[in-house]
Order: C-alpha cells, then structure tokens, then sequence
C-alpha cells in the first residue's frame, strides 16, 4: 500500500479501535465551503485560459458567493477535487475525461509534486466546445506550476484504462476523477475499472450525477460503489448545476 502524506497517514499509536483513515466526506465539503478553499478556486480559474463555459461557471459562482456569502454552499467537480487535494496532499491522481484540464489543473495547484494520469479521446467538439487535447492540457499544467509527471493516455477509456492496469498490476492511486463517457454502460466501466485502484484514505470523484441529459449516473454511482471490493463512504451533491458525488475508501 503506497501511503499518502498528511490526514491519510496512519494512527498506529492510536491503537486498533477505529479504521486508520482519518478524513470523512463532511469534512471535505466542510472545507470546500470554507472562504480558504473558495479563493484558492478563484484563483485557479483566474489563471487557466478561460473559454465560454469557464466564464459561465465563474460567473454563477461570483453571483451565488455574492449573493449568499458562506451560507451559499453550491459544489461542483472543481470544489471536490481543490477541497479533496488541499486537504489529502495526493501523490497521484488520475483522471478520465480530461478536456481542458480544469478539473487536473486544480489538483496539480493543490498538490504540486503530484503524479498527474490523464485519459481521453479529446472527442472533437466535445459538447458544443472546443476539446484542444494534451498539449494545451500541458500548458495549462504548467500556468500553475506544477512540477511533478503528467502523463496522458489518449484513446477510448474503455481500452487504454484497462491495458493501463494490466501493465501496473500494483498501481494505487490517492485520487481519481471520472468524468468521460457519460453513457450508463459506459460510467459504469470506467468506475468499476478504477475502483479497485483506490489506496485506503483515497478519494474517487464522479461528475453530473444529475445532469438532465444522463439522468441515471445517480443510479450508477451508487452501483459502483455498493460492488466495490472495500468500504467507500460517499457524499451526493445534486441540488444546483449539474451534481457531484465523491467516496473516501475507509478500510
Ligand atoms: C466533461 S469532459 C471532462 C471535463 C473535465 N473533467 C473537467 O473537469 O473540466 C468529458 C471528456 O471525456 C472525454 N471522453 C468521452 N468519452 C470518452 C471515452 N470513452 N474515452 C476517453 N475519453 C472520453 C471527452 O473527449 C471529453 O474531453
């Protein structure tokens, strides 16, 4: 097991009452709410290169954290992922679905050294946007100064995860986001390909779990983690925007 630094550390001397894993859900949307991790999201999206839908995004938030200050407690993919890193200090952290980077950008801000997996087909037109690939996905890396290894895997999940694992039987990862194909099946794979991958303490962070156009990723989040060959206890955010839903695995 590839121990991570900081709250995933191990309790030995505290004896053998409670799991080791010191961290629960609560306290990370705790701390996504909190003024210090709203700030250091404003900055991040300062400094990646904006596109129509970064703009949107921090538009709503400028409005909502305006309108509402600390009460307004909207979460989505970015606070889960800058709260979850800030907090865990992950060594590694991959992604499916990366697009622009926006979402592996904040990790690598919160974590620097941080080894950084990334896969994705860079589907052209990605949703009426613009998908530039892993080149610009390295710029934006390096707008934030990150100084550890990206690696990016560029092809159908479906294929290259599996082929990815196969070649690293011991691979575990302290963090990983899914967000690519959005198909029931296709969501469906990709959790069940990386669940097993989870160090103890670490976190797996699934996106739109209440979209309108994929109105079951509800259903398959809670799937995937009910067959998830260890404990994962999960927080579902699904009342503005599109949803989130994250599990910390505690045994
Ligand atoms: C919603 S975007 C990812 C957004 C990103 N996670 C973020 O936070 O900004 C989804 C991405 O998944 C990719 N994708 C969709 N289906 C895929 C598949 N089967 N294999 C690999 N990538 C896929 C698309 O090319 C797109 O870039």
């Amino acid at each position: 097991m590839t121990t991570n630094r900081g709250v995933f550390t191990r309790h030995e001397a505290l004896g053998g009452w409670y799991n080791p894993v010191l961290v629960d859900p609560e306290t990370i949307v705790a701390f996504a709410h909190s003024g210090a991790c709203r700030r250091f999201v404003r900055r991040m999206f300062a400094r990646l290169t904006p596109d129509a839908y970064s703009r949107y995004i921090s538009e709503f938030r400028r409005e909502g954290e305006r309108k509402f200050g600390e009460c307004w407690h909207y979460l989505d993919i970015v606070d889960v992922v800058a709260a979850a890193a800030l907090l865990l200090q992950p060594v590694s952290y991959l992604e499916i679905g990366v697009r622009r980077g926006r979402s592996m950008a904040t990790a690598a801000a919160a974590a620097r050294k941080c080894a950084l997996f990334g896969f994705d087909m860079w589907m052209a037109d990605y949703a009426g946007m613009e998908n530039p690939g892993p080149d610009f996905v390295r710029s934006e890396l390096r707008r934030i100064g990150h100084s550890g290894t990206a690696e990016f895997v560029d092809g159908d999940s479906h294929v290259t995860l599996p082929k990815f694992f196969a070649g690293q039987p011991e691979r575990k990862l302290s963090m990983v986001t899914v967000d690519g194909d959005h198909s029931d099946e296709g969501a469906l794979q990709d959790l069940r390909d990386v669940l097993p991958r989870l160090d103890v303490g670490g976190v797996v962070i699934f996106d739109d779990i209440s979209h309108p156009q994929h109105p079951n990723l509800r259903a398959i989040w809670r799937q995937a983690i009910s067959e998830a060959p260890f404990p994962i206890r999960t927080h579902e955010y699904a009342s503005l925007g599109y949803g989130v839903a994250f599990g910390i695995r505690v045994g």
